[in-house]
């Protein structure tokens, strides 16, 4: 049976860097506070010219770049955000515009932090199912739009950017497994609302505006625990362990979650990519932007077993091997 490998990567982050010095000037708070909590030290704003389907779409032209495929040959763009600058038309029909995919069709998928692996994983049962398919994944956020700035409690984490990959079938290497979950039970615990309603049925007047809220310290916890329980059952169903994994690239929230979570995988600091510390928190975004780095940067060579993992609002979380 064919593989869906990942040919191409790519990743656009904003000019604008925003330190945790910035955010003293902003909020009551401090950069010792921010970097022994988080290990967040800057992270990315988008400005003019860096809607969320402008970062898109230049990460997706890298992606192409790299492996070597024209857009014309796509035949499915996917974006994962849970920010995008319009709510009709979808996000992935603007890249879909904005790089000439012409033979591509093109939709958004809401997974918020998890939304890359879910799209990846949607992105793999369509090649395997039609083998000459290529198609575009992308995880792409400007949530600097949808944070509160007077809140100290989530402005701190999160950061602007998109990541995108290219996926083609393989007779051999390739996505290997992967397992998603979701617990909508626990939503209060990390969500954003919409924009007030303007039909009076529907309008409620509890609503927060269209901020971020979070349970930080219960977001903490149920994290921990759903990715260890992801990537140990991922693992023990494909006879592997974590000795076997070449990279571990988990979604970027914070340093100390990733910190607990290798703790109690037992894996090593070395086999661990973190960039959390100059982006922040880019929910879709991270895992995409941390892969391109990691390729650009050599970590990644062929016939390594490559792990993701993640965990969002929802709750989502999830985790997949591959085999580069
Ligand atoms: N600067 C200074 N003080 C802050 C602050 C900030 N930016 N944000 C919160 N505080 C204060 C709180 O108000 C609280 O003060 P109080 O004790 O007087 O009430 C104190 O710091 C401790 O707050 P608490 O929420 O208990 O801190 P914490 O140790 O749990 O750390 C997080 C807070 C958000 C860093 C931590 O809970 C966390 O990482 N959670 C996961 C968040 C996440 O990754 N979400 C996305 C998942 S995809």
């Amino acid at each position: 049976m064919h593989k869906a490998r990942i040919c191409g990567t790519g990743s656009c982050l904003p000019d604008r860097v925003l330190s945790n010095t910035d955010l003293e000037q902003m909020v009551d708070t401090s950069d010792e506070w921010i970097t022994s909590r988080t290990g967040i030290r800057t992270r990315r704003i988008a400005g003019a010219g860096e809607q969320n389907y402008q970062l898109a779409a230049k990460a997706a032209a890298r992606a192409l770049e790299s492996a070597n495929i024209s857009a014309m040959e796509l035949d499915m763009v996917l974006v994962a955000t849970m920010s995008p600058h319009m709510i009709m038309p979808s996000c992935a029909c603007f890249v879909q515009a904005e790089i000439g995919a012409e033979n591509a069709f093109a939709f958004d998928l809401n997974a918020a932090c998890s939304g890359f692996l879910y799209g990846l994983d949607l992105a793999e049962k369509y090649i395997v199912a039609k083998p000459a398919m290529k198609i575009l994944v992308i995880g792409s956020e400007t949530l600097s739009t949808r944070v509160n700035w007077e809140d100290r409690n989530t402005c701190i984490l999160f950061g602007d950017g998109a990541g995108a990959c290219v996926l083609e079938s393989s007779p051999k290497r390739g996505i290997l497994d992967s397992s998603l979950h979701a617990d909508g039970k626990l939503w209060n615990l990390l969500y954003m609302d919409s924009p007030a309603s303007r039909n009076p049925e529907l309008a409620d007047p509890e609503r927060k505006g269209c901020f971020i809220q979070m349970s930080g310290r219960d977001v903490f916890k149920y994290a921990v625990r759903a990715m260890e329980n992801t990537v140990t059952n991922l693992l023990d169903r494909n006879g592997l362990s974590v000795d076997d994994v070449s990279l571990f690239i988990p979604h970027q929230a914070n340093v100390r979650i990733l910190g607990k979570l290798m703790e109690r995988l037992g894996m090593e600091d070395e086999k661990v990519f973190i960039n959390v510390n100059k982006y922040g928190n880019t929910s879709a975004a991270s895992i995409p932007i941390a892969l391109d780095e990691a390729c650009r940067e050599g970590r990644i060579n062929d016939g390594d077993l490559i792990l993701f993992c993640s965990f969002g609002g929802g709750f989502t979380w999830g985790s997949m091997l591959l085999h580069w």
